[in-house]
């Protein structure tokens, strides 16, 4: 017997309330992106971060070496004023979480620090920031950054230089690893952080994006980070066809979200190969849902029989 994975059903991309178990089971949980520390750079210069209502800063206290480090870099509940655990990697990625009840950075991550090795995040300065919002829940935009069967009719541009045929997606501890060509697996590095950042490192360039949702689940706002070794037009012509990419993948989602919330497209079966990162990091959102369900339920009647949700795995012939 194979397994095949179905989707989310489509009631978890509208639905209110399920958006606010998320952000209690998934969003309070993780660890985030917040960029290479050459963002950081300005002594006492507050960078903000709005991540499922949550505002958070970071900032350079001090300044004890060129690029800033474990000792200068701080992250805060802009509301508290509270500290919140942060973790800068050996090559120069700063993270953080939304509160103290997610795991350690090592627990959460794994391995991750191991493939970060192979770039030097402070190579590339900081050139550019945009966000925007668009129609559509957090997971259209993961579920099309985590597969790239879209790839070759959506991006005609980025399939010339990355052929769909050999796109591959691997699967580790709360991150995937995508590689374009497996007969090239240093040539850059593209990478989804669970749940909502991303890291795309080629050439002179470099970007980040956040899929930030706001309390209504069929809006999310979209955050990018540009960074690159020239600035100038080498800068422009990386920004411009990357911003094309970006604009193909925003069409499509707002075009997908429709057809989720008028009821067109209601579940189906994930290609095991091809989706299969899509697959992973929804099988995380499933898990990590279920349990807070369970957990507020139990706490909430304990003398109640604890609920249930269909699992979603089908069994198939091989
Ligand atoms: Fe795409």
């Amino acid at each position: 017997m194979a397994e095949l994975t179905r989707t989310l059903p489509a009631s978890w991309y509208c639905s209110s309330p399920l958006y606010q178990l998320e952000r209690r089971a998934v969003f309070l949980k993780s660890w985030y992106l917040l960029g290479p520390v050459v963002r950081f750079l300005e002594v006492g210069e507050k960078v903000s971060y709005e991540i499922a209502q949550q505002q958070i800063y970071a900032v350079r206290e001090s300044a004890t070496t060129e690029f800033p480090g474990p000792k200068d870099l701080k992250v805060f509940d802009a509301s508290t004023g509270a500290e919140l655990p942060s973790h800068v990697t050996p090559t120069g990625l700063l993270f953080a979480t939304l509160s103290s009840s997610a795991p350690s950075f090592h627990e959460f991550f794994g391995d991750l620090e191991q493939l970060l090795a192979r770039v030097d995040f402070t190579k590339r300065p900081y050139r550019r920031s945009i966000r925007y919002e668009g129609n559509f829940n957090w997971k259209t935009m993961v579920d099309g950054y985590q597969e790239c069967l879209h790839c070759q009719y959506t991006h005609p541009s980025f399939s010339v230089y990355y052929p769909p045929t050999f796109y591959t997606v691997y699967n580790h501890q709360n991150f995937s690893q995508h590689v374009a060509d497996p007969k090239k697996p240093d040539d850059g590095l593209f990478l989804y952080f669970f749940p909502t950042c991303t890291l795309n490192v080629y050439g002179g360039g470099m970007s980040s994006f956040r899929v930030c949702p706001t309390e209504n689940p069929g809006v999310t706002r979209m955050e990018f980070d540009y960074y690159h070794i020239e600035e100038g037009d080498k800068f422009e012509d990386y920004f411009k066809f990357t911003r094309q990419v970006a604009i193909e993948d925003f069409e499509l989602c707002e075009k997908a979200q429709t057809n989720l919330e008028r009821g067109v497209y209601g579940e189906g079966i994930l290609n095991p190969e091809k989706e299969s990162g899509v697959a992973y990091y929804q099988e995380r959102v499933f898990e990590l849902v279920q349990q807070q369900f369970k957990d507020e339920r139990y706490l909430s009647d304990s003398q109640n029989e604890r609920p249930t949700i269909t699992s979603r795995v089908v069994e198939t012939e091989a």
